[in-house]
């Protein structure tokens, strides 16, 4: 008797420990892209696995500066979306993990290139083209020309019509800043900050704020990848994306484990299943339009066209170090944060 109710005794803990486990399935992610395709992921997630996700929404940069901070006791997982560079950066200082998902042969060459030239420390997840969109009622209340290139913001009558987010906490900025570097050479580039900082009225936190604003009629114009340009039209707002005539930038959206995560295996379970062609397919329906890296995955009709933007060949290389980033955010805070108004 004693024996029959001491196995009970032990299959009940057993059982609930078993439940308890499942229940206590955490993931602690980072999410850096828009925050409704942010919680559609979540919500999608949890519904088809055992797991509760805490999701933070944090920028690019922000993210990269907390990983760092938390490098010795990680309070995150994953961190899936914002801006390719800061993953490289965090791959480069050891703050990421390896991980060859099975996933990554359906993947286009660009986001297994990212995965390659990392050692395999981060993915890319989706890809988007920097530009801006602008408010077309108000240009055309005021009668400003046109904006089709990086040339025409510097027009005196833009003074004050123009947002942009800060680089250090944005990635969507961090990507201006490097691109027209690129375009332009170090200190043209600067040059170029400076005078078109006299028509910034407003440095964000987040890098799609900018057309948000503009959408909402509160700035002329924002400067912020295309397809959150594309995302403000597409809701009916007055807003026309703009691919800059002199050419620009491009992001490789990225995903990448965090070294020390303590809820490993959920952390690879999102992994695969956040590079799925159908998990890439909803984004859509979140007004995320970057291109999916999935080959199999459905290109949003919205999706701005890679073929028709003049694209630089954008060196992830050299812009995803991290001592080229502190040298760069360096001279920005110096240049144009220390006099920004
Ligand atoms: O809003 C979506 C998005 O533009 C992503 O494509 C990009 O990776 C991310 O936001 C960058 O955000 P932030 O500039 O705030 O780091």
């Amino acid at each position: 008797m004693r024996l029959k109710s001491l196995s009970i005794l032990v299959f009940a803990a057993t059982a609930l420990g078993g439940l308890e486990a499942r229940a206590a399935g955490e993931l602690n992610l980072i999410c850096s892209a828009d925050v409704v395709i942010c919680e559609q992921l979540k919500a999608d997630f949890e519904m088809t696995h055992d797991i509760k996700v805490n999701m933070v929404r944090l920028s690019s940069g922000e993210t990269y500066a907390k990983v760092r901070a938390e490098a010795r006791n990680p309070k995150t997982d994953i961190w899936w979306g914002g801006t390719g560079d800061p993953h490289l950066q965090a791959a480069s200082e050891n703050l990421t993990l390896e991980y060859k998902s099975a996933a990554l042969d359906q993947l286009h060459d660009w986001a297994k290139k990212q995965a390659e030239s990392s050692g395999y420390r981060t993915v890319g997840v989706y890809a988007g083209a920097l530009g801006w969109g602008y408010n077309t009622d108000i240009f055309k209340a005021k009668g400003f020309k046109e904006p089709a290139c990086w040339a025409d913001l510097l027009a005196p009558e833009l003074k004050g019509e123009i947002q942009i987010a800060n680089p250090n906490s944005s990635g969507t900025a961090y990507t201006a800043l490097a691109s027209l570097v690129q375009i332009m050479g170090e200190d043209e580039a600067f040059d170029y900050l400076k005078k078109l900082n006299a028509n910034v009225s407003q440095y964000t936190k987040s890098g799609s704020a900018p057309v948000k604003a503009a959408a909402r009629g509160e700035t002329g114009l924002g400067i912020v990848f295309m397809h959150d340009a594309v995302a403000q039209a597409s809701e009916g707002f007055p807003v026309k994306p703009v691919a800059p005539c002199e050419g620009t930038g491009y992001e490789i959206g990225s995903m990448s484990i965090i070294k020390g995560a303590r809820n490993l295996d959920n952390a690879k379970a999102w992994y695969d299943w956040a590079l799925s062609p159908e998990v890439q397919s909803r984004m859509k329906d979140a007004k995320s339009f970057q291109l999916p890296s999935n080959k199999s995955a459905e290109v949003p009709k919205e999706a701005p066209k890679f073929e028709s933007i003049k694209l630089i060949d954008y060196d992830f290389k050299t812009y995803g170090d991290p001592a080229k980033r502190k040298e760069l955010l360096g001279r920005w805070d110096r240049e144009i944060g220390a006099v920004a108004n």
